[in-house]
């Protein structure tokens, strides 16, 4: 890699983020008329999105200079003609099933085997409650919309989740009458912004969110904001490797998603969050990071949701700091891509770290990482992230699967060779 063992130094954008491009493409599907998407999230998860809405009969058109034209069928969804396979994506599965049990399509819904493993019931659940019938196997995928939502209701969830609380929305749309949903904490809020951004009357009374259907969103032009979990990963190459000064331009400012970044500052990064920008649902900001000595810190509660996706990340970072860390709160990770609790700790191990387990988080000793270590992904794609990260700080890092990286950054190894460049030819800074 050139200019490895630079710091990695200079300005740079990253991909549009993940959450937001599966949104935008749904909305976009069910609004009656063309929509203009711009700077999708490049991975295969946003992909699975894409193509599972074209065998619903949508058209998704790619335009000159990168951005993809949606033409929306109201809502008019058609049976798909086999199972739709979801790759990777919990995300896409979940606010599938909450669309096909809301539009009344009967579908089958796969996936690979990380997400084969992953807990649907959770989705299924709440859609039983409106009226659907939506099966599981052992509570798990294939998921199958056998009969759609018939009927409104007030819907209490027992976990805090963006997609389960979106799939509820989602089907809300096609029934009459007022749909609810209540959560025990708030989790990421981009359903409801890009409800408010196309018209769609969202009401938020008394902690829960409801909508009145049926609804259908207008259609709309969006671009997608910089993806912080990604931004995150840049960041923390900056932060861990001596003389690093990334600043990351447009990234989606959203404060449910910003925890890695308030963390890296608690750690002892020197961390800017620039002006924010209104930026179509969202809000956007640059963001400057610039390394310095870390401390090890408590990651819990609040903090420890609004980084939930960068959780291994921090664990990464703060085996390199000084001093303990301790991450709590999270038991959510043991049923992500890969159980994040005991795959991030074998990372650390592998690589020389010490690190315990805990039911709902790891305790990372601190004080530096050997390397010299294979990094197993199991198929997790923040795994394969962080060991990149990893391997960009200390020598000898294999990583059984880097493939795995492409289902949210395809481009990250690339992204740091052109920063790290930026050190060796600029050595004071390139901003
Ligand atoms: C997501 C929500 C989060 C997150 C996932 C993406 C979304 O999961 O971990 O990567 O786009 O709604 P939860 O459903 O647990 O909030």
């Amino acid at each position: 890699m050139t200019g490895a063992g630079h710091p990695p130094r200079g300005a740079t954008r990253v991909p549009g983020d993940k959450s937001v491009s599966h949104r935008a493409l749904i909305l976009a599907a069910l609004a009656s008329g063309t929509s203009v998407i711009d700077n999708l999230g490049p991975g295969r998860d946003v992909f699975a999105t894409r193509r599972a809405l074209e065998s619903l009969g949508v058209t998704i058109d790619n335009l000159a200079g990168g951005a993809v034209r949606v033409t929306g069928r109201g809502g008019a969804l058609i049976e798909p003609a086999s199972p739709i396979d979801c790759l990777n994506s919990g995300t896409t599965m979940r606010l599938l099933t909450g669309l096909l049990a809301g539009a009344g399509v009967r579908a089958t819904l796969t996936g690979d085997a990380s997400l084969s493993r992953r807990p649907m019931e959770r989705v299924a659940l709440p859609l039983r409650a409106l009226g659907a019938d939506v099966r599981t196997h052992d509570g798990r995928p294939p998921v199958e919309i056998r009969s759609g939502a018939t009927r409104p209701a007030p819907i209490v969830l027992d976990v805090a989740s963006a997609q389960v609380k979106s799939a509820v929305l989602l089907a809300g749309l096609f029934l009459t009458g007022e749909t609810s949903v209540r959560e025990p904490a708030a989790s990421r809020d981009h359903t409801e912004r890009f409800f408010d951004y196309t018209g769609i009357p969202l009401s938020r009374a008394g902690g829960a969110l409801a909508v009145t259907g049926p609804a259908r969103p207008r259609p709309f032009t969006v671009t997608v904001p910089g993806d912080p979990s990604s931004a995150a990963f840049v960041a923390a190459v900056a932060a861990l490797v001596p003389g690093g000064d990334v600043t990351i331009r447009d990234v989606l400012a959203n404060r449910s998603r910003l925890g890695f970044f308030d963390a890296l500052a608690r750690m002892g990064a020197i961390v800017e969050i620039g002006e924010t920008r209104p930026f179509g649902p969202e809000d956007v900001a640059d963001i400057r990071v610039r390394a310095a000595s870390l401390s090890g810190i408590e990651i819990a509660g609040e903090l420890a949701l609004a980084a939930l996706d960068e959780l291994p990340l921090l664990a990464l970072v703060a085996a390199f700091a000084a001093g303990a860390t301790a991450i709590r709160d999270a038991g959510e990770l043991r049923h992500k891509e890969s159980d994040r609790v005991e795959t991030t700790a074998a990372m650390i191990r592998a690589l020389g770290g010490s690190v315990q387990t805990r039911p709902d988080g790891l305790d990372i000793g601190g004080g530096g990482l050997a390397g010299n270590g294979r990094v197993r992904t199991h198929g997790d794609h923040r795994i394969a992230l962080c060991g990149q990260v990893a391997a960009a700080c200390v020598p000898g890092v294999e990583i059984d699967d880097p493939s795995v990286a492409g289902v949210s950054y395809p481009d990250f190894a690339d992204a740091i060779a052109r920063l790290r460049r930026n050190g060796e030819t600029d050595p004071i800074g390139a901003n």
